[in-house]
């Protein structure tokens, strides 16, 4: 079982039911990674901590940072909870979105086809590829949460994201309350620091 507290608000949040369904299918997976994975500089699938995402896409609405029209995209989708997560936020909302899922761990995208697509109701467009090999110009929204273990990758990650996305794009990272590690996103000239209640996300300029 899931609860959500809103650290924003201090109040206990019920969890979509469809997203209590899909965590309990992903409870499920146990492939075996493999083993230079396992020993390597990117992360293998850990969740993001999904208190700090509630009611995340209403609350970039309020400050007007969403287009009518929004792609978003998950860089490291693992097995997709966080952007079902979104995709579910996305439902009460009067504005268009897309959702992309790119992923290089076979393990994961395999799984998301077997078990997962059917919650998805052909919006999750999945790509099965390295990070480093996709273009971000169209995604308005790009979320990620640290796949790599090195400043050095992460780094390289982060400043093609930032030269590829358009002008008023957002950056959204989990870890460190949105900073990143080792101050990363904040050291890139091209982005401008939004606090957002107790996180932050990242406009490009
Ligand atoms: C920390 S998990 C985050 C999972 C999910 N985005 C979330 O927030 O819950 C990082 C994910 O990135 C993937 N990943 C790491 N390096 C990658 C790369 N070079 N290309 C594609 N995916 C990668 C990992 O396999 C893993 O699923």
């Amino acid at each position: 079982m899931i609860t959500f507290t809103d650290r924003s608000q201090s109040e206990e949040i019920e969890p979509h039911p469809d997203l209590i369904l899909y965590f309990q299918e992903t409870q499920k997976f146990d492939s075996k990674l493999p083993d230079d994975f396992v020993n390597g500089n990117e992360h293998h699938n850990i969740v993001s901590n999904i208190e700090q995402n509630i009611f995340l896409l209403n609350r970039l609405n309020e400050r007007k940072l969403l287009n009518q029209n929004n792609h978003m995209i998950d860089c490291g989708i693992g097995l997709g909870f966080t952007l079902f997560d979104f995709y579910l936020q996305s439902l009460d909302m009067d504005k268009s979105f897309t959702f992309t899922g790119i992923e290089k761990q076979k393990i994961y995208t395999k799984y998301i086809k077997s078990n997962l697509l059917d919650f998805w109701n052909n919006e999750l467009l999945l790509i099965e590829d390295d990070i480093m090999n996709h273009n971000y110009k169209k995604y308005n929204i790009v979320y990620s949460y640290t796949p790599y273990r090195s400043e050095k990758n992460l780094r390289e990650f982060y400043n093609k994201v930032s030269d590829e996305i358009e002008s008023g794009s957002l950056i959204i990272e989990n870890a460190n309350s949105g900073l990143g590690h080792f101050d990363i996103l904040t050291n890139i000239d091209s982005l401008e620091r939004l606090e957002i209640d107790d996180i932050n996300i990242f406009i490009k300029r």
